[in-house]
């Protein structure tokens, strides 16, 4: 249960509600979201199990699990490197992602203050574009989330936080349901449906494709490590299968559900729906603005979302955090101070990316607005994590033996674990490989 919770906190956050509905609209919606579902069934799924098995028999942090399994295996002490990438992927979606967590606290208040009563899409994008061109404002809301973050990762208590995942999760899923019922009742669910099931492959390009495999992997928190640590926690009995695929499909209900709402809302009031990372904040205060009692519900989402993403962005600075105390020897306190001021600095950057350094750029054929802010989610999602999932997919594949692996799941050797070693194996690495030569452009 504590495994559950921890995971599923760290998987269920902005990527979800805020990354997954701004990039499906980018990107075009159902061509989009279908290479999304078959990356989590092919890769994100068997990466998550190898991760954890992996975890579990390490149980140290990333970097020196991959040291110790490596050396026992016969493997090169090179990987520990694909640990170090881990490190840094962590650190650098960290920095952007409290960005973002600042907007939904600023958006908690101002939903509960009543700012988004009858307010029309012009004043709602208004609002947004007030927020994100005041890098003052946005830095104080950075700071006091990198601020709340680090506090929970100096304590090295999760308890706290897995009590609230119990009342997160549940939460979450009943706002969102209050939101598609709001977006049923302007009668364009059907369309919202259409635009996110029915793939439309002409419109499925080089971006797309690659943003899709990288938000698999951020959405499940996987190829820097964190959900390894996690697996480090868990007792040997537990089946790592099944418990992983309640997460996967938790973070996937999360995911589909909020674009369910989402577009029904863009749809109904003729928003754009490619308005990039601004779209939950210039769709979902219209909801909230024309609901009863859309102050009070519009707080409470903002609220449960901050929670969504702290619980998120625990487990990004969790790595970085547990190496410096393994292999530094750093205390706890100061191990957490110094990542979470690391990841305050450079997401600084991401800050101004949206005002004073702002600077657009064609990714594939896909013009980005947001500077350095697009450049570093990219860099994550689209290139370290991959890579650090393709290291871990090979690690446990080709490295580890079979019987350290079969035992490391704990499992029987049926037909199971079968198919999942098949698709570790072959399916998932190939498939990595072959994205990757693709976007070099060598295929
Ligand atoms: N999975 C989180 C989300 O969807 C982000 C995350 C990525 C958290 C990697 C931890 C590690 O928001």
């Amino acid at each position: 249960m504590v495994f559950i919770l921890a995971a599923t906190g760290a998987t269920v956050g902005l990527g979800n509600i805020w990354k997954f509905p701004y990039l499906a609209g980018e990107y075009g919606g159902g061509a989009f979201v279908l290479v999304y579902l078959l990356c989590i069934a092919f890769i994100g799924f068997p990466l998550m199990v190898a991760e954890v098995a992996v975890g579990r028999r390490g149980r140290l942090s990333p970097i020196n699990t991959l040291r110790s399994l490596s050396e026992i295996e016969g493997g090169s002490p090179r990987w520990v490197w694909a640990g170090g990438l881990g490190v840094l992927a962590g650190l650098l979606i960290g920095s952007f992602y409290s960005v973002i967590a600042g907007w939904a606290l600023a958006y908690m208040f101002r939903a509960a203050s009543g700012a988004f009563e009858h307010v029309t899409a012009q004043g709602i994008a208004s609002i947004f574009n007030n927020l994100i061109t005041d890098p003052e404002r946005l830095l104080a809301w950075h700071t006091i989330f990198m601020v709340m973050t680090v506090a929970v990762l100096a304590r090295g208590i999760r308890s706290g936080l897995e009590r609230a995942v119990k009342l997160l999760v549940p939460g979450l899923l009943v706002m969102l349901l209050v939101l598609i019922g709001y977006g049923a009742s302007t009668g364009y669910l059907g369309q919202t449906l259409f635009f996110l099931f029915r793939p439309d492959f002409s419109s499925l390009s080089f971006a797309a494709v690659l943003e899709a495999l990288g938000h698999a992997f951020f959405t499940l928190s996987l190829g820097m490590g964190a959900i390894m640590i996690y697996g480090s926690y868990l007792p040997r009995q537990v089946p790592i299968m099944r418990t992983s695929l309640l997460v996967v499909l938790l973070d996937t209900l999360v995911a589909l559900l909020a674009g369910l709402a989402i577009f029904s809302i863009a749809f109904a009031h003729e928003l754009p729906v490619n308005s990039g990372p601004g779209l939950i904040f210039q769709t979902l205060p219209m909801a909230f603005g024309k609901m009863q009692a859309g102050g009070v519900f519009g707080g409470i989402f903002f609220l449960l979302l901050v929670f969504a993403a702290w619980t998120s962005a625990i487990a990004l600075l969790e790595p970085a955090v547990a190496w410096l105390v393994e292999s530094l020897n750093l205390q706890r306190v100061r191990a957490a101070v110094l990542t979470g001021f690391v990841a305050w600095l450079l997401g600084i950057v991401s800050l101004l990316s949206f005002s004073q350094w702002a600077f657009s750029f064609e990714f594939a054929g896909m013009q980005k607005q947001h500077g350095l802010f697009d450049l570093f989610s990219i860099l994550a999602s689209g290139v370290l994590l991959p890579l650090g999932g393709l290291s871990v997919v090979l690690f446990t594949a080709w490295v580890m033996h079979r019987e350290s692996v079969l035992d490391a799941l704990g499992g029987a050797d049926g037909p199971g674990f079968r198919l999942w070693y098949f698709l570790v194996r072959y399916v998932a690495p190939v498939a990595l490989v072959v994205v990757f030569l693709w976007v070099l452009g060598v295929m």
